[in-house]
């Protein structure tokens, strides 16, 4: 969360910096500033809001220089305000600091810093940095060294970078537990808290490992270990994931990635299926897992949902036992791991502290680690041994949708792969069908109208409940997802079984339920508890290949091959969230409160 970048050259920092903070700004979009070294001061311009608001006040109070830094603030300590976004300074304003991640003894050093004499203005961790800083600088005068220092004393988890007026065209970054890189240009240097975000403006860069400081001037980069011995980095050069361009006719970037589905799915199921020579499951063989007896699938939010799913299917066709587990939980929890463990970690941006961290303890404990990732060369593809590059492309909404799919569909081609070497005949089957899911998933889309009319018996409720049987069970808690995420209506869901042992209570004339029902077995015991609900007041609406009489509207949506029913509801789902935020004015594709990387636990 938080987005950093840098820049040091001849051009005007402030134009570049605002670029590529808007590159950023899915990581977070409360406040933005930049600080720029101009002549012997910094100055500062920053402000509650988005990046074009720092983008207005910029035009109306220019600020000249060739070196600065920026950052786009998702708020962890302290309210999203102008006085709480970065970068923040030292007393004399001499040191500014941008900051991304948490430092977890902020209240020690801030009471440490108070006793010396320090004042702060703001309430967030991060102000402790340039005061610290500060604070070993003035003994030494050494602005490595002060850095260096500042940096011992923090704990938790950051990435950092440092303007200080003695040093005008040079930018201090240290990268801790959050990803940061050097983009090395033709006399001039950049930084940033995301590689992709670099595409434009230089092919080549230098990842920062834990713990190492960068010293970036326009004329080079000196990277150094944390006891300030230099390190001698290795250029990675790579193509960069250029964003989609913009949202076009679609108006928004989650209604056009909703609509981008049955092209991914097609390529990710021809490449990886019916190819000539499929490339199966990235460059993994089967001989490198054959010794698996336990199967940990572990994500976060939409993530950990494609993970459930992957249980039910993986289960179903490989025979395994998988459990799936929430990254933040399975971190705490001492899962029996070892080395014949596998853990499939799914995160679209590659980047997420709780799942990055779950990859870490397991591999730790000797399992091997898939990573199934939107995000080539993020740090979810450094930990893991074998990566499958979910090739959605640029996801731009927050709120996540073909990069959903695509990993539900990188988890059925695993399955595959795994039952490919137990069973033929049900395998066969589930393939013809995999075929067939990018014309099914076109067929659903093209229910879009009937979906915006059916949003409209939505947008006044307060309280939404969203429930359904099997995977349906799981698709049901992404779609519930998907709706409060932007529409901010409370949406509650539940297998469907599971209503009359507690849930039901709730139910009255006001509440408007979701049903998915796809699985025709399972069909009858779902409408048996449509009629329970409708009998207590509450309207529903189902999302099924089958009539259901009783509910007030059903998206009938194409009978596929039960198993991959889960692509076909969720398209519908995702439509009845995005017609239903738009009804209510909501900001579709920046929802309030979130962000699209959390680097954060
Ligand atoms: C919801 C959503 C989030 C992410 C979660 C994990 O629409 O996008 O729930 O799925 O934050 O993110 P990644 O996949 O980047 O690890």
């Amino acid at each position: 969360m938080c987005g950093i970048c840098g820049y040091t050259g001849s051009r005007q920092a402030a134009d570049i910096l605002i670029d590529g903070l808007k590159k950023l700004e899915y990581r977070g979009y409360d406040s933005a500033g930049i600080a720029i070294s101009h002549g012997t001061s910094v100055a500062i311009r920053k402000n509650c809001g988005r990046v074009s608001v720092l983008k207005s006040i910029c035009r109306e109070s220019p600020v000249e220089g060739a070196c600065g830094i920026g950052h786009t603030r998702w708020a962890t300590h302290g309210e999203a305000s102008t006085l709480n976004s970065h970068p923040h300074t030292n007393l004399s304003g001499t040191i500014a600091v941008v900051h991304n991640g948490i430092i977890e003894n902020h209240t020690e050093l801030r009471s440490f810093l108070c006793d010396k004499g320090y004042r702060f203005v703001s309430q967030t961790d991060t102000e402790v940095i340039p005061h610290l800083i500060d604070y070993y600088y003035r003994e030494s005068f050494d602005y490595l060294g002060a850095v260096r220092c500042a940096v011992s004393d923090l704990k938790g988890s950051f990435a950092i970078a440092v303007l200080c007026s003695d040093y005008p065209g040079k930018i201090m970054a240290v990268s801790y537990h959050s990803p940061l890189v050097v983009g090395i240009g033709e006399s001039e240097n950049y930084l940033s808290s995301d590689i992709n975000a670099l595409s434009g403006k230089t092919d080549k860069m230098y990842i920062l490992d834990d713990g190492e400081i960068a010293a970036v001037t326009a004329e080079g980069v000196s990277v150094y270990d944390k006891n300030g011995n230099a390190v001698d980095k290795e250029i990675h050069q790579t193509d960069l994931q250029t964003e989609n361009a913009d949202s076009g006719a679609y108006g928004h970037y989650m209604l056009k990635e909703i609509y981008q589905q049955p092209h991914v799915l097609r390529q990710m199921i021809s490449t990886h299926i019916f190819a000539d020579k499929p490339t199966l499951f990235g460059e993994l063989e089967y001989g490198d897992i054959k010794d698996t007896e336990r199967i940990f699938i572990i994500g976060c939010g939409t993530a950990y949902h494609a993970a459930c799913v992957g249980k039910y299917i993986i289960e179903k066709y490989a025979k395994l036992a998988v459990e799936a587990d929430v990254s933040s939980e399975f971190r705490y929890r001492n899962p029996l791991i070892d080395d014949k463990t596998l853990v499939i970690a799914i995160t679209q941006s590659g980047e997420t502290a709780d799942t990055l961290a779950a990859m870490k303890l397991a591999k730790e404990k000797g399992a091997k680690i898939i990573a199934v990732t939107n995000t080539p060369r993020s740090s979810a593809v450094r930990i893991a041994d074998f990566t499958f590059l979910t090739s959605a492309g640029a996801e731009i909404s927050v709120a996540s949708t073909k990069a959903y799919t695509a990993q539900l569909a990188s988890l059925y081609i695993f399955a595959v792969f795994l039952a490919e070497h137990i069973q033929k005949e049900e395998l066969t089957l589930l393939k013809n069908a995999l075929l067939r899911l990018p014309k099914d998933i076109t067929a659903t889309l093209s229910l879009e109208e009937k979906i915006k009319d059916a949003a409209k018996s939505l947008v006044n409720c307060e309280h939404l409940y969203y429930i359904g049987r099997g995977a349906d069970s799981v698709t049901a808690d992404e779609g519930a997802l998907k709706m409060k995420e932007i529409t901010y209506i409370h949406a509650e869901s539940y297998p469907a079984g599971e209503l009359k042992h507690g849930p039901i209570a709730l139910i009255d004339e006001k509440s408007l339920v979701v049903a998915v029902s796809t699985d025709k077995k399972l069909h009858g015991k779902t409408v048996s508890n449509i009629s329970e609900v409708i009998a207590r007041g509450a309207k529903v609406l189902c999302i099924s290949p089958f009539d259901t009489p009783d509910a007030f509207c059903t998206i009938k949506i194409p009978q596929t091959h039960g198993a991959v029913s889960p692509f076909t509801a969720v398209a519908a789902l995702q439509l009845l969230a995005y017609h239903t935020a738009l009804l209510r004015g909501c900001d579709v594709d920046k929802p309030r409160n979130l962000a699209k990387s959390v680097t954060v636990e």
